[in-house]
């Protein structure tokens, strides 16, 4: 499956059952965030390999909708094996490609082995559904609709880079156990990662065709693949402009996006500023404030605001930065380009009178975890998603400004209300124009069997085992004529 070259391995791409060379003869170089040396090539493949792929995947599609779910069900639960007894070489792999500490890429293989084992388990118990016509007008008593759901056929698959292994396979697990088969299309920094996932299917011997990996930039074969005649149905996740330049493109496609945010943590003058100031630090700071669902602002109420402060400025300071290797929780960014893009938000918000609490400061692509204060709505930091360790603090005097500020953003992925009055939290929580709200937590998507949901210029539709394969399968209604 792979050629080692002297320097890095060149791995291939996964069409038809089968590893492969592209016959465009180019490759991509994969750079490591934090090794600043390249640790592997990918295939850049061609249209007509996409093609092929997508052909081998319709073919594979019809048989396996024919599979019984226990059948397909045993092959899943295959895969999560394999992807345990891997677990240690793809977690390298995920540590070395996209920088996230040893211990966060092992969870995450750990996490998606348990993720499609669960999806098996919700598959195996959703049922269709049966209903009488009665008497409903137009002589209807002798009719019975038998309600099914059906898979869609090739589901085109994107994840982004944050989560190679777990977001990509939060999108296969569905796809295949309720019979689609599945393009899968990894960022392109993340691309070795899926390719090791796509291993253990493979060791998981799933029919030849069903799941093929497409690796090339999104910029070139992106478009290509999204307005694919043989594409059914797309699940993407990754940032709001890729999001809606897909949506575009995607026509009557059925359609999911996961896309960015901007969630707040709203802290009224009673809570646990202690409690909050944890979890906030945990939801902001963790792999580098990488995460969709990362605590990008903080509104907390003036009264509290220096005590809330104080309090984040002396645990930030205790956070380890520096390698993944050394299990740091704040490690270099994806690039420079990122590192560029946070550094500029906060130079942004100091010109225009933002305190710098802590950090600011950078190495390369490492930025150190930065507090802002006295965040000012007229500054970027407020509103933009930086993807990066920089928090934002914005001090306001009521719930009510505390909301409007929320639910201004573009965004509407998730907020976290901390408070010790459950009726407020309750009452902030109904007014909130999100997807989710956490009280008294940090915003987070798991357990990865709740409903997973972006609103506004976060996403459309939703994830989450059981919403997922809903997503992915639609309702056929087959309706018998009963003769007295
Ligand atoms: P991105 O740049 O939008 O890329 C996401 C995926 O889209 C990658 O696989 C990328 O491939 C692909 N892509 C790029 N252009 C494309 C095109 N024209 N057609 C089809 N696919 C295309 O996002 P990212 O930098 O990887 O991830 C960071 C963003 O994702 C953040 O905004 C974050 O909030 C968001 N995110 C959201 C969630 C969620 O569940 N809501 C979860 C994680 C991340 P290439 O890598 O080859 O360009
Ligand atoms: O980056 C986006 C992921 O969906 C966030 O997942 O909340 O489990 O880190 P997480």
């Amino acid at each position: 499956m792979t050629t080692n070259v002297l320097i890095s391995p060149t791995y291939e791409f996964y069409l038809n059952g089968e590893w492969k060379e592209s016959q465009s003869g180019q490759t991509i170089d994969i750079k490591s965030p934090y090794l600043h040396e390249i640790i592997g090539k990918v295939q850049a493949i061609t249209k007509e390999e996409v093609d092929e792929a997508i052909c081998s995947a319709h073919k594979a599609q019809k048989k396996w909708a024919e599979t019984s779910l226990q059948q397909r069900a045993s092959y899943l639960y295959k895969w999560a094996d394999e992807l345990v007894n891997m677990q240690d070489e793809i977690a390298e792999v995920i540590m070395q490609e996209v920088g996230k500490s040893l211990k966060d890429s092992k969870n995450e293989v750990v996490r998606t082995a348990d993720f499609i084992r669960y999806t098996v388990e919700e598959a195996l118990h959703m049922h269709g559904e049966s209903m009488k016509g009665d008497s409903f007008p137009g002589g209807s008593k002798s009719k019975v609709a038998i309600i099914e759901r059906v898979p869609l056929g090739v589901v085109l698959a994107i994840p982004p880079f944050n989560y190679p292994v777990n977001l990509a396979a939060a999108k296969l697990a569905p796809a295949l156990i309720s019979g689609n088969a599945v393009i899968f299309k990894p960022a392109t920094q993340g691309s070795i990662s899926g390719i090791k996932m796509i291993e253990a299917l493979h060791k998981a011997e799933f029919p030849k065709g069903l799941v093929n990996i497409v690796t090339g930039r999104g910029s070139v074969i992106g478009d290509y693949l999204v307005e694919h005649k043989g594409i059914d149905m797309i699940s993407f996740t990754g940032g709001t402009n890729t999001g809606v330049r897909l949506a575009k493109k995607a026509g009557m496609i059925p359609l999911v996006l996961e896309l960015g945010g901007k969630d707040p943590g709203i802290v009224r003058e009673d809570a646990d500023l202690e409690k909050a100031a944890q979890q906030i630090i945990s939801g902001a700071f963790s792999y580098s404030g990488q995460r969709c669902t990362a605590i990008k602002r903080v509104l907390v109420h003036v009264n509290v605001a220096d005590e809330l402060v104080g309090i984040l400025k002396e645990e930030i300071e205790k956070l380890s930065v520096g390698s993944p290797e050394e299990g740091s929780t704040v490690v270099p960014l994806i690039d420079d380009q990122s590192a560029d893009f946070v550094q500029g938000l906060i130079d942004d918000a100091i010109e225009k009178g933002a305190t710098v609490v802590t950090g600011n400061k950078r190495d390369r692509n490492l930025i150190y975890p930065t507090l802002l204060d006295q965040v000012t709505e007229d500054m970027r930091i407020a509103w933009e998603e930086p993807f990066g360790p920089a928090l934002p603090v914005i001090r306001v005097s009521s719930d009510e400004e505390a909301i409007k500020i929320a639910n201004k953003s573009e965004f509407g992925l998730q907020a976290s209300v901390f408070t010790k009055d459950i009726n407020k939290a309750f009452s902030i929580a109904n007014k909130m124009e999100t997807g989710s709200v956490q009280i008294n937590g940090r915003t987070e998507r798991g357990p990865d069997h709740f409903p997973f949901i972006g609103v506004k210029g976060s996403g459309m539709g939703a994830q989450g085992i059981h919403k997922s394969i809903e997503s992915m399968t639609r309702e056929k209604v087959t309706v018998l004529n009963l003769t007295d």
